[in-house]
């Protein structure tokens, strides 16, 4: 090795110690007779002093170090008679004997420092310097602790990693798979994984009964702060299990995690079905971190000739407790906020119950004291709370809530990202009817198993069917999800009639996988978290991008090697690929 010890380590029991050490020039200071160094690498920072006095010659070397000069120092560490506490090294220096400069710098574009005066699009081009800053180094050693804190677990309970391919193929329903020419079978496409959902099927029918893997999924999707274009999961399956033993297996993963990670204790999961998370949340993905709970007083408000109601759906609303006070422009705000397109309400009808208990509303005209009384009733509401009703289509209304309970919480600083609030949302319908194609999707995938009491269900009104189907949420970010499959070729064969595919299409397509169904298939489950959602929770961020080396931006562009690009016509041709554009 080239030096002695780390930047992070030496201890004023280290004082008198010749060392050698080596990292990057933080800052310097000139203050005349002296000059101080900030020697940084990943393991800290440790304070250089050189002395006009004592050796001139090193101490106008010193000034010359530019910022992010790579250096090599020898010296002797001493005690620091202006101590700093809240460093590790913080109670000694080196005065320093020799200076080896390794590598001369250019000024970095922006500074390497926690606030930073570089932007978003700048830190993506130069992520190489970005990396070396302290807020973004330490989440990728969580990164680290998490993956290493999950293999420890899994195999602590017998589960075995396998890697499964990466080139595999291209599906109908992975209309967004990113596909791979194959330069040896000209015409003919890979596709990146999405999941390797059917392989870990596969090697339960091959009896490996507890898989695991910290694996690299690809989905050409629209992207925003919670999804990235390659993005890693923690892919699980399990043989002869029941949901039940699922929920129980993955509550203990996630227990470890906070635990080790953390130090934070979590309680056994809360459960809630995805017909409860609609009805009282407007999501499957409630943050639960705070109640707020919707009330529905669709039949309570209906007949008063308030057009706005009598011609909705579904009137519901939220209790703001304490929010009476809210002044006429705040309740403005947040009409405008619920009116905006991408939340899609009409308007915002609200009622103060004031200290005094005077209920006031925007809807007087229409509505007694004695009237919205009954309304504070129903909402379980106190003097000094605050109403917030919507009106409209049953599900885009509960869209539009769930969006005002979200900034509710936000404003009233309930949503503290050092909370964690996990919990099992369940009993996912099976199918999604899509108007437009007006056909059935599956909601989780082809390979999830409806619940058997709910079968029957499949050939009279297949909308209605519940699946085994599950989704690990925490503070309203959806962590994991999974199901129980289905393991038998005929029901297998029947869900993908239902999904359109045809006799043909559903053997080219997924017949390897309903073979193997014929060849001794347990019953099997599982689950895949989003490694990086839960990277970024367990850090307190929204953005995943964070938690990612080497992250894509918001069109799906690495800004630093400049990707995607073209290809040669060479390559193109011996693709046997013609680009039309
Ligand atoms: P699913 O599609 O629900 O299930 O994905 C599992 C989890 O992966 C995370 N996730 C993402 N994270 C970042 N960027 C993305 N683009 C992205 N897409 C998904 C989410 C999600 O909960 N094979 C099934 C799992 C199973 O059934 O076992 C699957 O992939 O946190």
């Amino acid at each position: 090795m080239l030096r002695t010890h780390t930047c992070g380590e030496l201890t004023i029991n280290d004082t008198g110690l010749q060392v050698t050490l080596c990292g990057w020039v933080q800052r310097s200071r000139d203050l005349g007779g002296m000059t101080f160094v900030d020697l940084r690498d990943r393991f800290g920072i440790t304070q250089l002093v050189f002395n006009m006095d004592t050796n001139a010659q090193l101490c106008e070397e010193a000034r010359k170090l530019g910022r992010e000069y790579v250096i090599l120092i020898v010296g002797k560490v001493a005690e620091r008679s202006n101590k700093n506490l809240k460093m590790a090294t913080g109670e000694i220096e080196i005065i320093v004997d020799k200076i080896d400069v390794l590598n001369e710098s250019k000024t970095p574009p922006f500074t390497i420092e926690d606030n930073t005066d570089g932007g978003e699009e700048l830190r993506m081009k130069y992520r190489y310097l970005d990396l070396r800053r302290n807020s973004v180094r330490k989440n990728l050693e969580l990164r680290h602790r998490m993956a290493f804190q999950t293999r420890n677990y899994m195999d602590s309970i017998r589960f075995i990693e396998v890697e499964t391919p990466v080139l595999i193929k291209s599906t109908p329903e992975g209309a967004r798979d990113y596909v791979v020419p194959s330069r040896v079978n000209p015409g003919e496409f890979y596709a990146l994984p999405q999941s390797p959902q059917t392989f870990k099927q596969l090697l339960m029918v091959a009896g490996y009964d507890r898989y695991f893997q910290i694996v690299k999924c690809f989905r050409d999707e629209d992207l925003r702060a919670d999804r990235q274009p390659e993005f890693t999961q923690i892919d699980c399956e399990m043989s002869f299990v029941t949901q039940e033993d699922i929920f129980n297996t993955f509550e203990g993963l996630i227990k470890h995690l906070f635990k080790t990670v953390k130090n934070v204790d979590i309680e056994n999961l809360p459960r809630m079905t995805w017909a409860d998370a609609m009805k009282n949340y407007g999501c499957d993905k409630p943050d639960t971190r705070f109640g707020m709970c919707f009330t529905e007083i669709t039949s309570l408000v209906q007949g008063k000739d308030f057009k706005v109601f009598d011609d909705a759906e579904l009137v519901v609303g939220i209790n703001a407790e304490g929010c009476a006070e809210y002044t006429r422009k705040q309740l403005d705000e947040l009409t405008e906020f619920v009116k905006k397109p991408q939340i899609g309400a009409g308007g915002l009808i609200y009622v103060r119950y004031a200290a005094d208990g005077t209920l006031k509303s925007s809807v007087d005209k229409f509505y007694s004291p004695e009237e919205l009384k009954k309304w504070a009733e129903a909402f379980n509401a106190k003097p000094g709370d605050l109403l917030l009703v919507l009106a409209g289509k049953a599900g885009k209304t509960r869209k539009a809530l769930n969006e005002l309970r979200l900034e509710m919480g936000s404003r009233l600083r309930l949503r503290n990202p050092e909370t964690f609030s996990p919990l099992w949302v369940y009993d996912f319908p099976l199918l999604e009817w899509d108007e437009e194609s007006q056909r059935f999707y599956a909601m989780h995938h082809p390979f999830t198993s409806p619940k058997p009491e709910d079968i029957a269900l499949l050939d009279t009104n297949p909308g209605s069917v519940r699946a085994n189907a599950y989704d690990m949420v925490i503070n309203g970010v959806e962590v994991g999800g999974g199901s129980i499959r289905i393991h038998n070729k005929p029901l297998q064969h029947k869900m993908l009639q239902l999904l359109g595919f045809s006799e043909d299409d559903a053997q080219a397509q997924f017949g390897f996988l309903m073979n193997a169904f014929e060849f001794g298939a347990p019953p099997h489950g599982g689950i895949a978290f989003g490694f990086d959602r839960l990277c970024s929770l367990f850090g307190g961020s929204e953005s995943i991008r964070d938690y990612i080396a080497f992250p894509k931006n918001n069109a799906a562009r690495d800004v630093m090697i400049d990707s995607p690009s073209r290809i040669s016509e060479e390559q193109l041709k011996e693709l046997s690929l013609k680009v039309s554009i």
